[in-house]
Parts: C-alpha cells; sequence; structure tokens
C-alpha cells in the first residue's frame, strides 16, 4: 500500500481525467505550431509523417507515462523511485521536473503575448497596421517594450497558478471542464468562418495536398518532435495527470482519446488558418510569425473579423492556460509528494521562481537581444534545450524504462486494470503496444536526439 494514497487527491471523473489531459496536449503546440511547421514542410506530406509518429511513438510513449502515474500515485521523482529505487531512475524523475521549469518559463512568454493581443483585438489596434509588414513592426515594438512583454507575462503566470492553487479537482479539472468546451466551440467557429470565404479552396488544398518534394530526413525528425511537444511527453506532465487517475478507468482507451482530440484540434486550427490566410492572399510559410503578424491582417480583410480576431485570441489563450496549468502542476506534485510542502507555499514560491527564470526568456526580444549562447538568445535556448534535448531523452528513457527496467510483465498487470476487455476483445493492441514501447520508441527518439545535438 503506498503510504499517502489515501489522502491524495483523484479526478473526479474519467472525462475530468481525459478533458485535464486533453488541454495539456492542446496548446500553442497546435495552434501556433503546428499549422506553420506544416506549412514550412509540404503541407499534407507533412500531416501524414506526423499522423504515423503520433501513432506509433506518441501514443505508446503516452499509455506508458501515464500508466507510470497511475500505478504509482506520484509524482515523475516519487514514481521512478518507487518502482526501481534506483538514484539513476530518480534522477530522470528530476530532470522531467527541470525540464517543467524551463518549458513553462518560456511558454508563459508566448502565451502572455497572445493574452496581451486578447486586448490589441478589442481596442481594434490591428486597424492602423494593415499590411503584414506594418502588423510586423506592430508586434516588435510591442514585444520590444517592458512593462507590456513582463506584465503580460505575469499576468499569464498568475492565471496559471491562481488554477493550480485551486487543486486536482476544483482548479484543474473544473477549470478544463469548462475551458476545453469553450476552446473546441469556438475552434469550429473560426473554421467554419475560414472554409466560408471566397478563396478558401486554395488553403484547404495547401494543408491537404502531399508536397513529397519537401519531405526528407529532417522532416520525420521535425514530426516526431511535434509529436512528442504537442503530447506533453517526454517530462512528466501526463505521468502527474496519471497519477490522479482511477485504477477502475480504462488508461488504454483514454490514451487514444487524448491523441485523436489533440490531432483533431491541430488540424481544424490548420483548416481555421489556412483558408483565411488564402481567401486573403497573404503568404502562408513566413514561420512562427505567422500568428503574430499575418493573422492581424487576415482578421482585417475579413468580414466579421473584429470579432473573429477577439475569439482567436481568446481561444489561443485557453489553450496556453490549460498547457500551462499542467506544467505548473508537476513541479507542484513533486514539492508536495517529496517535500511536502503544501500545495499553497509550492505555488507561490515555484510559481515566483518560474517566473523569474522565464525573465531573460522575456527580455531576449528587448534588452538582451543581443545576448547569445551557443548562437542562440536565452528564449530559443531554453525552447532548445527542453523541446530538442530533454523532451526526447525524457521520452526515450521512460520506454526504456519500462521495456526493460520496470519489466513489461508487471507493466501489463498495471495496464489490464480497468481494461480487462481491450485485453480479451484486442489482444493484438496490446502486442502491438509492447512492441514500439519496447523497440520503436527507444530506438526513433535515439535518432531523433542524435540529430537535435547535430551529430547527422
Ligand atoms: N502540449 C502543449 C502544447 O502543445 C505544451 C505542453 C504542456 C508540454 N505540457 C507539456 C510540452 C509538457 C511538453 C511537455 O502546447
Amino acid at each position: 500500500m503506498i503510504s499517502n494514497e489515501s489522502s491524495r487527491e483523484q479526478w473526479g471523473s474519467k472525462l475530468g481525467f481525459i478533458l485535464a489531459a486533453a488541454g495539456s496536449a492542446i496548446g500553442l503546440g497546435n495552434i501556433w505550431k503546428f499549422p506553420y511547421v506544416a506549412g514550412e514542410n509540404g503541407g499534407a506530406a507533412f500531416i501524414l509523417i506526423y499522423l504515423v509518429c503520433a501513432a506509433i511513438i506518441g501514443l505508446p510513449v503516452l499509455i506508458a507515462e501515464v500508466l507510470i502515474g497511475r500505478t504509482t500515485n506520484r509524482n515523475p521523482v516519487g514514481a521512478f523511485k518507487l518502482l526501481s529505487g534506483s538514484k539513476f531512475w530518480t534522477a530522470v524523475g528530476g530532470m522531467g521536473v527541470i525540464a517543467g521549469f524551463i518549458i513553462l518559463s518560456y511558454y508563459a512568454v508566448i502565451a502572455g503575448w497572445s493574452l496581451g493581443y486578447i486586448v490589441e483585438a478589442i481596442k481594434g489596434e490591428f486597424n492602423n497596421f494593415p499590411e503584414p509588414a506594418q502588423a510586423g513592426e506592430h508586434f516588435n515594438s510591442l514585444v520590444g517594450s517592458l512593462p507590456w512583454i513582463i506584465g503580460y507575462f505575469a499576468l499569464f503566470m498568475s492565471l496559471t497558478m491562481w488554477f493550480v492553487l485551486s487543486g486536482v479537482q476544483k482548479g484543474i479539472e473544473k477549470g478544463s471542464k469548462i475551458m476545453m468546451p469553450v476552446l473546441f466551440i469556438l475552434l469550429i467557429i473560426l473554421m467554419v468562418r475560414g472554409l466560408t470565404l471566397d478563396g478558401a479552396s486554395e488553403g484547404l488544398e495547401f494543408l491537404l495536398k502531399p508536397d513529397w518534394d519537401h519531405v526528407n530526413a529532417q522532416t520525420v525528425l521535425i514530426a516526431l518532435g511535434q509529436a512528442f511537444f504537442t503530447l506533453s511527453l517526454g517530462m512528466g506532465a501526463m505521468l502527474t495527470y496519471g497519477s490522479y487517475m482511477s485504477k477502475k478507468d480504462n488508461l488504454f482507451t483514454s490514451g487514444f482519446q487524448i491523441v485523436i482530440l489533440d490531432t483533431a484540434i491541430a488540424l481544424i486550427a490548420g483548416i481555421a488558418i489556412f483558408t483565411a490566410v488564402f481567401a486573403t492572399g497573404l503568404a502562408p510559410n513566413v514561420g512562427p510569425g505567422l500568428i503574430f503578424h499575418t493573422l492581424p491582417v487576415v482578421f482585417l480583410k475579413m468580414p466579421g473579423g473584429y470579432i473573429f480576431a477577439i475569439v482567436f485570441f481568446i481561444l489561443l489563450t485557453i489553450a496556453a492556460l490549460t498547457s500551462a496549468i499542467s506544467l505548473l502542476e508537476v513541479i507542484t506534485a513533486y514539492f508536495v509528494d517529496e517535500k511536502r510542502w503544501s500545495r499553497k507555499k509550492a505555488v507561490y514560491v515555484f510559481g515566483t521562481v518560474t517566473f523569474l527564470i522565464g525573465l531573460p526568456s522575456a527580455l531576449s526580444f528587448n534588452v538582451l537581444s543581443d545576448f547569445h549562447l551557443l548562437g542562440l538568445n536565452f528564449f530559443d535556448l531554453a525552447d532548445y534545450l527542453s523541446s530538442n534535448i530533454l523532451l526526447p531523452l525524457g521520452g526515450m528513457l521512460l520506454s526504456v524504462f519500462v521495456g526493460y527496467v520496470w519489466g513489461f510483465d508487471k507493466a501489463l498487470i498495471e495496464l489490464k486494470r480497468g481494461a480487462e476487455k481491450i485485453f480479451e476483445r484486442y489482444p493484438l493492441f496490446i502486442k502491438l503496444w509492447q512492441l514500439f514501447v519496447k523497440y520503436f520508441a527507444p530506438v526513433l527518439i535515439f535518432l531523433v536526439l542524435l540529430h537535435s545535438i547535430g551529430v547527422f
């Protein structure tokens, strides 16, 4: 019997877990990153490769991660410690907590821009910048302003802290149950708006017609990296959410549902954005600036754009918020479980610490813009270190852990709880899961990692 199991919070329902986990997965990665990365890497060809990566690596690793959490009822550090008793594996959990600090510190900076853009949209500011180049300058002047960038960053962090402070059921679950349906509805409204614009079909074609000329080994690696980031894998966020899950719930199908929801949202966001971009005759392949430089101009040119702009940035902020909550929860769970801190103290202290760690990232767009380490500014460094190194490393070690250290027999006993029917009816799925976790995931992720650090 695990000592603190009885006093630990749990999700109120299976749906609560799925929405919270989907909330973690669905974020800037889906709405900001996926469309422009797909746009730059061959559209539909990239999407097909991404789907394969999500299915054969993302889903199996997600199931493995949630399973470790549900089995141990612990944060990443406590979970690895409990299952392995070894210092090395405990440190792997610790790496996840550190990755949580780093990701949240720069993620909340971009999320702050989204929050600030809600206000810009309401004020009708986009009217003053009718061309993409002007909108780009406007963006640069906003992120160049210290009160603007730091203010919205602080505001976003405070919102995140507020939800985590209220606890698993009353904060995270309740928040997700309200925010996720709102997000789905807003996004569908935007997709319908995009599809009904004149010239929308060009955007659809761009997104759905494969351009195989753009595809190479690099594309596969980018697709796998995207699958990791968008599914919140590799640092213990899904593990921590799994730790609040009931042993009676079917973890196997929940994993499928989360991956399907996350992928559907990325695709719908892509349709909403590219139909509008093409219908207004703007360039689709401008990279990371797509949302903050191009979209304000798109909204300006589109009927009803004033309202849709507000809707869009509210949607983006909600998506980022439910993801940021999951990152802060990992850190909080660690200090609550392992250090016996109160939730309140952990959230106040480490929310503030994350904000301080994030300051250099926020300053990378203004006073620290000339500061470079390894050729990257602080913001890019934080992104690179976490997304390209710590997450894949964490995911690879996690699959090695389940496949070889913890042992498949034990993992299967745990997986079977709540999923007895799947084991009976679809033994093939279970076999495939083993195959992917044991062989495909570690090897493929290892290749991505080598590529990230420039080995080939
Ligand atoms: N998945 C989120 C997104 O797509 C970001 C995120 C939340 C995340 N928690 C994470 C990424 C944990 C990696 C690890 O925006």
